[in-house]
């Protein structure tokens, strides 16, 4: 049985300071956690040496946000996969839709940034979605297909994480149906495999978030605003 996976996307939130008062608070809950599941939180670059060594227990998994396609050199502003391995970082998020749109990242590039991540023990959480105009234009799995394909292309399907994240969800309080997010994950799946989780992001709730692990081909998900106070995001993690 697939694992459920649920991450929290922190963004540009948290200073070191802050991450430590999460942690704090976190530790003197009594939580009782959703069974077969992965957890943890993907934190501003500055902040993860600090969280991999005071996270609350091994099993809380610390990812960061990018990862560079290159290994070391002259890439100003960029984190290596070398770096997060050292620092104890197993996990990192690729192709975010706010790093296209910003940084203008390609379907290509992620993927170099995926192979690099899974050459050096990194599982890369692969980010795909279509747009509010691709929506409405009714070519939603055209370009999902098109994203998936290029970026997990020569890339161990059993060995990466795929979060479709509707971009038009993103932020804006506008989560997909449950129907919609399992038609496009088990679409997405058909793309990939069987071993592939594949987690639904964009405006996950504490309230939304049981239905949405009940669709057969949502094996988690990518939550960002509501995984940023600790008791929201235990409400996402524990069990009911
Ligand atoms: P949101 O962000 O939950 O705040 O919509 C999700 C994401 O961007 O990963």
């Amino acid at each position: 049985m697939r694992k459920k996976i649920i991450i929290g996307n922190w963004k540009m939130n948290k200073t070191p300071s802050e991450v430590k008062k999460f942690f704090d608070e976190f530790k003197n809950k009594k939580i009782e956690f959703r069974s077969n599941m992965i957890y943890g939180i993907a934190a501003p670059s500055c902040d993860l040496y600090y969280a991999v060594n005071e996270r609350p227990n091994d099993n809380f998994v610390i990812s960061s946000q990018d990862i560079s396609k290159h290994l070391s050199g002259a890439y100003t502003g960029e984190i290596s996969a070398l770096m997060l391995k050292e620092m104890g970082v197993n996990y990192a998020i690729v192709g975010h839709s706010e790093r296209r749109t910003y940084h203008k990242e390609t379907d290509s590039d992620i993927n170099a940034k995926a192979k690099t991540a899974l050459e050096n023990g990194i599982v890369p959480i692969i980010c795909v979605g279509e747009t509010l105009q691709e929506y409405e234009s009714g070519i939603s799995k055209q370009v999902v297909e098109k994203q998936v394909k290029e970026c997990v292309k020569d890339l161990d399907l059993s060995k990466i994480v795929i979060a479709y994240e509707p971009v038009w969800a993103i932020g804006t309080g506008k989560t997909a149906t449950n129907d919609y997010a399992q038609e496009m994950c088990k679409f997405i799946r058909s793309l990939t495999s069987n071993e592939t989780l594949i987690q639904y992001g964009g405006s996950v709730t504490p309230e939304s978030i049981d239905e949405l692990l009940n669709q057969p081909d949502v094996d988690g998900a990518l939550v960002g605003g509501a995984s940023l106070k600790v008791d929201s995001f235990i409400s996402l993690i524990e069990k009911k």
